[in-house]
């Protein structure tokens, strides 16, 4: 097992576009400045990152997340979240007598975590417990796009008419098909983002627009808006942009919510069980 020598670690490019494998790494052990600046840098840089065969306590999985920054404690950690450590909460379809033991459905249409925020967390991390399988296939997957491709790879007229436009994310409004509650609501009013992101480490600038969380995008009439809105959403999901990662348990692995949409496949149901640890770390306002 590796003793998390920077020398020891390999990176190996998931996609052209997005995603980095890391190997020669137990995230158990204490990382030195050094090991943790090479993971920091190569998340920055390819906007997930993942590590596989790892076996880890719920104590390790905060511990290394929060090297990155501070924790979230996100709303679902009142029904989900592990007894005495809030900074993790469960997502999956296991159940116990017929009680959800986590919360199921989440992330099923593309999106970036928690957008409607005025100050949207970092990255998020899903540790994989127990991950669905049917006849020797693996269910389950999850797909990420590089909002940073994307940007990249439009025209410079069009990026010239998208910097400095600003897109509102309103909670009473979006078609995300998970019914919330008025309290929910009331604790996420209307909020305004740059469509256009900077990424506060490396500089990269990133498409910043959900189809199904945007709401407006300011000083556009509304029918031009929705337009926008969804010809940017889908040029973000062109399969050059996109990597598809197939789970196993013991996989650690994160994104950026700057750089990076990702969707959840729902290709499964009980029996086949899944069940994640998902951390949150905290971010700043974009620009
Ligand atoms: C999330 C999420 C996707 C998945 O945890 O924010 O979207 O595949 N998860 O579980
Ligand atoms: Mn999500």
């Amino acid at each position: 097992m590796s003793n998390n020598n920077a020398t020891d670690m390999t990176f190996v490019p998931a996609t052209d576009s997005v995603g980095v494998e890391v190997r020669g790494v137990d995230l158990r052990k204490p990382l030195n400045n050094e090991a943790f600046g090479l993971l920091e840098d190569a998340f920055d840089r390819h906007g997930v990152m993942f590590v596989r065969g790892q076996h880890l306590e719920a104590e390790d999985q905060i511990a290394f997340a929060r090297r990155f920054g501070e924790l979230q404690v996100n709303f679902n950690s009142d029904l989900y979240g592990l007894p005495a450590l809030p900074e993790i909460f469960v997502i999956g379809n296991i159940e116990e007598d017929g009680k959800a033991l986590a919360l199921k459905g989440v992330g099923n249409t593309w999106h970036s975590d928690m957008c409607y925020t005025a100050t949207p967390p970092r990255a998020t991390l899903l540790y994989a417990l127990e991950v669905p399988q049917l006849h020797g296939l693996t269910l389950g997957d999850t797909c990420f796009a590089s909002a940073a491709a994307a940007w990249d790879a439009l025209p410079a007229t069009m990026q010239q008419q998208l910097e400095g436009k600003r897109a509102t994310f309103d909670f009473r409004e979006r078609k995300r098909s998970r019914p919330v509650s008025a309290e929910t609501v009331a604790q996420y009013p209307p909020v305004e983002h740059p469509i256009v992101r900077v990424h506060p480490a490396t500089g990269r600038k990133s498409l910043y627009v959900m189809r199904d969380d945007c709401t407006a995008i300011n000083d556009l009439p509304d029918d031009e808006a929705q337009r926008l809105i969804a010809a940017l959403a889908e040029h973000i999901l062109r399969p050059e942009f996109v990597y598809r990662h197939q789970w196993q348990p013991g996989d650690l692995l994160m994104w950026d919510n700057c750089t990076v949409q990702h969707r959840a496949i729902a290709d499964y149901a009980l029996p086949q069980r899944r069940c994640m640890y998902r951390t949150t770390i905290a971010g700043n306002r974009p620009r």
